[in-house]
């Protein structure tokens, strides 16, 4: 029970979804890999997200995770199949939260920004299919959205470009849901609030996520029940100053670590 939650991401965006483990579950240690060197996995091969995934994994393991939350759209849509094959170990995978948002619409027509590698999975797809019937559901692909955020530029007039350029069309087309399929975009929130009109609702799958870790540590009887004081350390394998800036917490430990 006192083994680390182990959560790995292409990059930063995944402390996205490690507040919200960190905020439900307040007395588990967490161990996060920022793979910033690689990042974005969104513009790579299956093969190479496939291998980048194992990599991480087996760093986690090493540290003795009892469970392993990826918490990378385009990594569990092309790789947790193979993960869960490889190892014995639950893994929590991140998939475009379709299903909540097909639920709300009321225009029948919702839009989902991803990557170019989770829009192209065939698990996406199949989600798609299976929760999104007679909803019409908008992709655009986030091109570059992941680079700025990775280099700490949140709010640059560049952002603000590509966003408008990404949101116009789906917005012309009457969306009244936005998916947001990539755990960097909800650092995106406050600029996505401050463009979107506001009948949009902005859809992530963290608190989701969380519940979902939550649920599978209960099952395995792994969950840690005393009232611990956790550790939570965040390692990067590029600009440790990124990292520090969005986790923006005092008692996470940061650290650079050539993983
Ligand atoms: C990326 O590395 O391209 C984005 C990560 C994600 O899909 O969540």
């Amino acid at each position: 029970m006192q083994r680390p939650i182990g959560i790995f991401d292409s990059g930063v965006g995944g402390t996205s979804i490690w507040r919200e483990i960190k905020k439900m579950l307040p007395y588990e240690h967490t161990l996060y890999l920022a793979d910033s060197a690689n990042a974005p996995y969104g513009e790579r091969s299956k093969e190479e997200i496939v291998q980048l995934s194992v990599k991480n994994t087996k760093f986690l393991l090493e540290h003795d995770c009892k469970i392993i939350v990826v918490a990378c759209n385009t990594a569990t849509t092309n790789a947790i199949d193979h993960l869960r094959a490889s190892y014995k170990v639950p893994f929590i995978g991140i998939e475009p939260a379709i299903k909540p948002a097909a639920l709300q619409t009321k225009t029948k027509k919702v839009g989902i920004l991803a990557t170019k590698g989770t829009l192209s999975s065939s698990l996406f797809h199949n989600t798609s299919k299976l929760f999104a019937e007679g909803i019409t559901v908008l992709e655009q692909e986030g091109k570059g959205l992941v680079e700025l955020i990775e280099a700490g530029e949140i709010d640059s007039p560049t952002m603000q470009e590509l966003l408008k350029k990404y949101l116009d069309p789906m917005l012309q087309q009457d969306i009244d849901c936005l998916v947001l399929g990539c755990t960097h975009y909800p650092y995106l929130i406050p600029q996505l609030k401050k463009m979107l009109p506001s009948n949009i609702t902005i859809i992530d799958s963290g608190e989701a996520v969380a519940r979902q870790t939550k649920a599978v540590l209960e099952k395995g009887n792994l969950l840690q029940v005393a009232k611990n004081t956790p550790r939570h350390m965040l390692f990067t394998n590029k600009d440790i100053g990124v990292l520090k800036k969005l986790v923006n917490d005092p008692i996470a430990e940061i650290a650079y670590r050539d993983f």
